[in-house]
């Protein structure tokens, strides 16, 4: 799948990708990232994007005109002119057409091209224009493995105060936020929409079910329907935090590794693992208890964890 990035920053990303999992799936052409700077897009002597707002106000606004020549040459036509052929094919601009600027794309690493995206079954549209802002919906783990089956993820980063509304109405499919806090702009949030859902793309993470052992993978069934209520299986925590793990050594800042992890009995550690789950969740994100898939015995257990923290 394939990134692309639009911001006024654009030298935020030439190490961002270059470790670990994103530098592996960017070096395989799992995916491609291009970073794409806003102000190439811009005629004046002062190469100005942003302007001071209508009505008044702090801050400036991001102007409209380099952000919509931007995605011109990216190939994004505006969202109704996709609608109107939601069936055909969308084109994909060849390498080096439609006013690509290769002095924005930082880093060889990045520019990898990915293999052709395969004509697919399944419905989820091959592009999609995300505005990055602190107003827009959150990021979910949900969204991230929806964006790891789009062919295309085009992101705008916002900054200033904004990004000028009608470029969100024209363009956007969407607009994400990260979390309830501000950020002085979209990059970082780019960095994490890209990071968190290019370890979903099939074929990045070595273990292709790993992404789904952790906090917030997907709910499996067969945990809630365990007949003795021990979890048979890990794959997929539920919606809860993930319990904590340990590696050597056994004692460590006069600390035991907890002997259920020690002695060998799976069906123990399963049950372990689960009661930790519940705990940390409990403490630290009680409002994922409510959508969690829960047995007979979780809810018992917890109970008795509640019972003893009163
Ligand atoms: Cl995507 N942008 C900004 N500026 N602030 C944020 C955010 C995004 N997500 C959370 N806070």
């Amino acid at each position: 799948m394939r990134f692309e990035i639009v911001t006024i920053f654009p030298e935020f990303f030439s190490s961002i990708f270059e470790n670990g999992i994103l530098r592996r799936a960017l070096a395989e052409g799992l995916v491609t990232v291009e970073v794409h700077d806003l102000r190439a897009f811009t005629h004046d002597r002062h190469r100005t994007v942003d302007d001071r707002p209508f009505g008044g106000g702090e801050g400036m606004v991001l102007k409209p005109e380099p952000l919509a020549e931007a995605l011109a040459s990216l190939g994004i036509r505006s969202k109704a002119e996709r609608q109107e052929d939601s069936q055909a094919a969308e084109s994909i601009p060849s390498e080096g057409g439609g006013g690509f600027n290769p002095r924005i794309v930082p880093t060889n690493s990045t520019r990898a091209l990915a293999p052709e995206g395969k004509p697919s079954s399944n419905p989820a549209p091959r592009t999609r224009v995300i505005l990055l802002s602190a107003q827009g919906r959150p990021f979910t783990q949900a969204l991230a493995r929806e964006l790891a089956r789009t062919e295309r993820v085009v992101l705008i980063c916002g900054r200033y105060e904004g990004v000028d509304e009608r470029i969100n109405q024209l363009y956007c499919d969407m607009e994400l936020s990260i979390g309830n806090y501000v950020l002085s702009g979209g990059e970082l949030a780019a960095a994490v929409v890209v990071d968190a859902t290019t370890r979903l793309v099939p074929g990045v993470l070595g273990n292709e079910a790993s992404g789904e052992f952790e906090s917030f993978g997907v709910a499996d069934a067969e945990i809630a329907a365990a007949e003795d209520g021990v979890p048979r299986s890990q794959h997929g925590s539920g919606g809860l935090l993930d319990y904590p793990h340990y590696t050597r050594p056994a004692e460590f800042g006069g600390l035991r590794v907890p002997d259920t992890l020690l002695n060998g009995d799976h069906t123990e550690i399963r049950r372990w693992r689960r009661e930790q789950q519940l705990r940390k969740t409990l403490a630290n994100r009680p409002d994922l208890l409510e959508g969690a898939a829960l047995s007979k015995e979780d809810r018992k257990l917890l109970e008795t964890i509640r019972e003893k923290t009163e």
